[in-house]
């Protein structure tokens, strides 16, 4: 099997609000969507400190602050912006296409 890259839809972009954030899955992952100003992010849903969804965390412009632990990422980089975890938050380039949100994610089907 070989290990891929490709872009999947995830959803509409009229599916995530302004400054608002959902989940979706794809491919068995927890995928977390992010609009922020009409600028869509996708983030792993795990919070890299304990592992718990960042879902139930919350936004403050491009900064997610988790609901556990108050860890706070940089929604663009990952980077972590606070001491509760060095760890950086995995993230996923974003494209959209006629409306349709794509995102980049391992795939190991062969083609
Ligand atoms: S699990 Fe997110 S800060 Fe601890």
């Amino acid at each position: 099997m070989i290990e891929l890259r490709k872009f999947v839809k995830i959803a509409e972009i009229n599916h995530v609000l302004k400054n608002q954030m959902q989940v979706f899955i794809v491919k068995n992952k927890e995928i977390l969507l992010v609009n922020v100003d009409g600028e869509f992010y996708a983030l792993d849903n795990k919070c890299p400190h304990m592992g718990y969804p960042l879902f139930f965390g919350k936004l403050e412009g491009s900064t997610i602050i988790c609901g556990f632990h108050n860890a706070k990422f940089n929604i663009k980089t990952g980077q972590p912006l606070a001491s509760v975890t060095d760890k950086p938050l995995k993230t996923f380039p974003v494209k959209i296409k006629k409306a349709a949100i794509y995102i980049e994610i391992e795939s190991s089907e062969q083609h």
